[in-house]
């Protein structure tokens, strides 16, 4: 296992990404706040199995923080990350620190409809998506990866970043990689680390509840009934619940006829706000 090279300036990516274009060689991106789990590893796994090479970046973006949220304390650990990143077969760690990437005076940022005004996480953070845009749009343009890789469990983060790559004819592949699970079936997230004991055991409830909710529908329980009952579940297991919701698995709009669906939730357990969300199908006829 070698350790990956670290970049820390856009001018050293861009250096090393010009040798490997010199090679004819494709790039593979997969951004990333650090606090790496095997959610992160597999998503760098399959894009070194698309790319003859591999960066991860590693930047917590202020940008996508609320006040009220946790960027002061977001887990950082970035010794272990590269160690991980080692043995992904990863070839290059771009970790930009907050004046590389927002310099003096920086002022733009991408304002956003569509999947990003979904009433989902918009709902609860109005400001989220811009910032995320705004970063990943940059980390596109300063590493012009041939694909850029994104996990499934932050699933309107995904949708909006599809629409923006369409929408400003950027050059790169969108693959979304599966989430990652523990035996629970609690979707992995660097976030996870905030749970207590007793929140760790109560949170696989909000999968349990995807699951169940989704194969109520598949049966022909009327959508809308599904969700109440779900809801119900998951607030009497002490969440506070910011949603549980149906989508249209591309536009995250209504469900539409003959169109795959998207169940998605998000709630908070004491102070962790957890998400997730799962494909769903009408079962053969309509939504209803
Ligand atoms: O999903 C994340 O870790 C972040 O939102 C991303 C895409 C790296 C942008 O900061």
């Amino acid at each position: 296992m070698s350790q990956p090279l670290v970049l820390n300036t856009v001018a050293d990516l861009r250096s090393r990404l010009a040798l490997w274009r010199q090679a004819r060689q494709t790039v593979a991106l997969v951004p990333t706040m650090g606090a790496l789990h095997a959610g992160h590893v597999s998503l760098a796994k399959a894009a070194r199995g698309r790319a003859d090479r591999c960066i991860v970046s590693i930047f917590v973006n202020p940008t996508q923080f609320s006040a009220n949220e946790d960027f002061g304390s977001y887990p950082r650990s970035f010794a272990a990350d590269c160690e991980r990143l080692g043995i992904g077969g990863v070839d290059a760690v771009f970790a930009p620190d907050a004046a590389q990437m927002y310099p003096a005076g920086f002022c733009t940022a991408i304002s956003l409809e569509g999947p990003a005004k979904a009433g989902l996480e918009d709902r609860f953070r109005p400001t989220h998506f811009s910032g995320v845009a705004t970063v990943v749009t940059k980390l596109l343009i300063q590493t012009m990866p041939d694909l850029a890789i994104f996990g499934e469990k932050d699933f309107q983060q995904l949708a909006v970043i599809r629409r923006v790559v369409r929408d400003l004819d950027l050059p790169v592949e969108i693959p979304g990689g599966p989430t990652l699970r523990e035996a629970d079936g609690l979707a992995m997230s660097s976030r996870n680390v905030y749970l207590s004991a007793d929140e760790r055991r109560t949170a696989p409830l909000l999968h349990r509840v995807l699951n169940e909710v989704a194969s109520q529908i598949q049966g022909g329980t009327r959508a809308d009934e599904a969700l109440a009952s779900g809801r119900t579940v998951i607030e009497g297991g002490g969440f506070v619940l910011d949603y549980l919701e149906l989508r249209d698995a591309d536009t995250l709009g209504t469900v539409q006829a003959g169109r795959p669906g998207r169940l998605l939730v998000a709630a908070k357990l004491g102070r962790t706000r957890l998400i997730d969300n799962i494909a769903v199908s009408s079962g053969g006829g309509d939504w209803t």
